[in-house]
């Protein structure tokens, strides 16, 4: 449901803003803090790339162009759009193309309805350490964005021609749920399947941050048709893998996603390496947002591309950090486990259909 809070010349001063629909997209941290604790703030921000492809797939459907904006004074758009006090703006999304009618209103006094937001409790309990991390992560002083590319290795596995899907963007948009669990028996994904999830999620991002990508993705394959188990490492440029770790990693997966069971039914799983130094020298301490908004944008990419396939897929935020890195052998310089996700043949979900 929309609800009209301002009518009149409502446009932006923002870089470059002429798009005729201009999303802000918002996260309220203490609504996840209640049940996540200081690690809601990262889910806020996986939740804002998930919203964001959410919204840029949407729009490409009909024809139209999104790009997002994460560098913003963000008091200023607080204060320009009346957000409650612990409302924060986390991106600007403008969505432009024909279908979009350009009427302006430009000239028209801005009239505000205003509107009071849900108290959502009495007592807000504060969560000192997720204030502190917003306020860090505040562009308060002018960093020059530079483009530093990352490291390109390669593997042993070439990967083949990605598998076709010919089902309708809207009925996979629509029908795409996170699977409870996965049917762990005997049924496998195919090379090309993966090879149209690994493509989706390295799909181009349109982005003031998004040039260069700060994700690796290391795969936990449990049961995918030619792929021997293991642990491997995904190097886009050449669509190849990389065997890192053989063996069964069925206990692994489940054990390092906090004991998730889905993460070890699943036909494979994925840690998502955030290099967060390399964010910061590009970005300043505003890079941790980034880092995190591009593995929540590629886990949506993930969802769509498996149901797409005819699977099913979850996001998993909770994993042992520590544990993850360790597993992996990650040096800091490659960067640190942000963001897990499993795909494979979901269960049965009463909730939702027959
Ligand atoms: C950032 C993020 C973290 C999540 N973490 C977990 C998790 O650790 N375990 C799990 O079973 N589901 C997890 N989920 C899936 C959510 O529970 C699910 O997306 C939510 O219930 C909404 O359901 P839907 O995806 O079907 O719309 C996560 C989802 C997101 C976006």
């Amino acid at each position: 449901m929309a609800e009209q809070r301002a009518t009149g010349g409502t446009e932006m001063k923002l870089a470059g803003n002429s798009a005729p629909l201009t999303f802000v997209l918002t996260s309220i941290a203490w609504r996840e803090a209640w049940k996540y604790r200081d690690r809601a703030y990262r889910y806020c921000l996986h939740d804002m790339g998930h919203a964001w492809q959410g919204l840029a797939l949407a729009a490409q459907a009909i024809g139209c162009d999104g790009f997002a904006t994460g560098r913003f004074p963000d008091d200023e758009v607080s204060e320009f759009i009346h957000l409650a006090h612990d409302e924060w703006p986390m991106l600007v999304v403008e969505i432009r193309g024909s279908s979009i009618p350009a009427t302006r209103a430009n000239n028209q006094e801005t009239v505000w309805y205003g509107g009071i937001p849900n108290e959502l409790s009495v007592h807000q309990v504060s969560h000192p350490l997720i204030d502190a991390m917003h306020r860090a992560t505040k562009p308060n002083s002018a960093v020059e964005t530079a483009y530093i590319p990352s490291d390109e290795g390669s593997g042993e596995i070439k990967l083949p021609s990605p598998a076709l899907s010919n089902r309708a963007f809207g009925e996979v948009a629509r029908m795409r749920r996170s699977a409870l669990d996965f049917r762990g028996g005997s049924e496998s994904i195919s090379l090309a399947q993966l090879s149209a999830i690994l493509a989706a999620a390295t799909q181009p991002l349109a982005a003031d941050f998004a040039d260069d990508r700060f994700i690796q993705l290391y795969l936990y394959v449990h049961r995918v048709d030619e792929l021997e188990p293991g642990v491997y490492r995904y190097w886009p440029r050449h669509g190849q893998l990389e065997l890192i770790r053989s063996g069964d990693q069925r206990v692994a997966a489940a054990g390092l996603s906090l004991a998730q069971d889905l993460a070890g039914n699943a036909c494979v799983a994925f840690s998502m390496i955030g290099d967060l130094d390399r964010a910061a020298r590009a970005h300043g301490d505003r890079g941790y947002r980034y880092v995190h908004f591009e593995a929540g944008a590629i886990g949506h990419h993930l969802y769509i591309a498996a149901e797409a396939l005819g699977l099913g897929a979850t996001g998993i935020g909770a994993f042992y950090d520590d544990e993850v890195n360790r597993y992996l052998n990650l040096t800091p310089e490659q960067g640190q486990v942000v963001y897990h996700f499993a795909i494979g043949y979901p269960v049965h979900d009463s909730r939702i259909g027959a």
